[in-house]
């Protein structure tokens, strides 16, 4: 008979383990079969960010799900990559991870956690107590590929790491500077008389280029923004994950050719002391992130 280990939780079904970078193509193919855009740098991004917190579901020796955790500055945590293989959905597994991330978040005293909930998600947390917060729209736009100039890497500054704290509603500048360094051509920014009046960064994805956090304080900063992003990506297909609250994100997706392609809908449990300004969110950093 096999014991859980230390940091090992027995369920019915599976055995509950922390996660590992060796568990990263098991979860890079379940995020493949959700046709999810994640990549292999997003996992290592969360381990990096919480190599306590991220947890697997075993079965059978083989890995069966899989969650993630990230906390932004002790004011609230974000819970991602809740994904469960086909074959094993409807055993429970999912509400067991749940419940994992939520107590090993607990137990940090983390007073608030939110999620991005998929459809297919959003029973679940709602029996774990989270609330919907808004609506987000994942807008997809298809075109031929187009061949993109040469760009100079973005630079990240101080002014847009503080805006980004205000906006967002605590610091993941650190989050955003290794998203920087990856995709530093999608470092952007638009000023106003010399003050920043906007800024966005964007990841190249499994399935899309993905352009977020996209922040303006008016509509001509965000369609600049979205306009540049445009022309530096040339990619043939691109995602915006885009609040409804804000006033300008899905009129502009729409007059540059996006289609509306799924909902998601932003969830808290506990207290949501910091929900930052999602009207100047134009568009998300991802589901996975907040
Ligand atoms: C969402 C997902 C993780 C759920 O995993 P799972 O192992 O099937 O979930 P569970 O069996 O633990 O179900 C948990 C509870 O939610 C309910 N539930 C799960 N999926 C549901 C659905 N589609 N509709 C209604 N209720 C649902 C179950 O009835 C269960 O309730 P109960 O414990 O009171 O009986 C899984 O469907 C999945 O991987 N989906 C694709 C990726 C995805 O969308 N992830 C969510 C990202 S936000």
């Amino acid at each position: 008979m096999k014991f859980p280990r230390q940091g090992e939780k027995r369920c019915m079904e599976c055995l509950l383990r922390r996660m590992t970078a060796g568990d990263i193509p098991a979860g890079a193919r379940f995020a493949q079969i959700a046709a999810w855009n994640q990549t292999r740098s997003d996992w290592e991004m969360f381990l990096r960010a919480s190599p306590e917190g991220c947890f697997v579901a075993e079965a059978e020796d083989e890995v069966v799900g899989t969650v993630a955790t990230i906390s932004y500055e002790g004011r609230f945590a974000w819970i991602g990559m809740v994904l469960v293989h086909p074959e094993r959905r409807g055993k429970g597994i999912g509400r067991k991870l749940l419940k994992a991330a939520i107590d090993y978040l607990t137990d940090c005293r983390i007073p608030c956690i939110k999620l991005d909930a998929t459809p297919q998600g959003k029973p679940l947390y709602a029996k774990l107590g989270f609330a919907g917060e808004l609506e987000i729209e994942r807008w997809e736009l298809q075109r031929s590929p187009q061949s993109n100039p040469a760009a100079s890497p973005g630079v990240v500054t101080e002014e847009a790491l503080e805006q980004d704290h205000e906006v967002f509603g605590a610091d993941r500048s650190s989050l955003l500077r290794a998203i920087a360094n990856e995709h530093p051509g999608f470092v952007l920014k638009s000023l106003r008389q010399g003050k920043l009046a906007g800024y966005s960064f964007g990841r190249r994805g499994a399935l899309a280029d993905h352009l977020g956090p996209w922040v303006a304080r008016d509509e001509f900063s965000a369609r600049e923004l979205l306009d540049k992003f445009l022309n530096r990506s040339g990619g043939a297909r691109i995602f915006v994950d885009a609040p409804t609250s804000n006033p300008w994100a899905i009129n502009l997706l729409r007059q540059h050719g996006f289609r509306f392609s799924r909902p998601l809908t932003r969830m808290y449990r506990g207290r949501n002391e910091f929900p930052g300004r999602t009207d100047l969110q134009c568009g998300v950093l991802g589901p996975e992130f907040g």
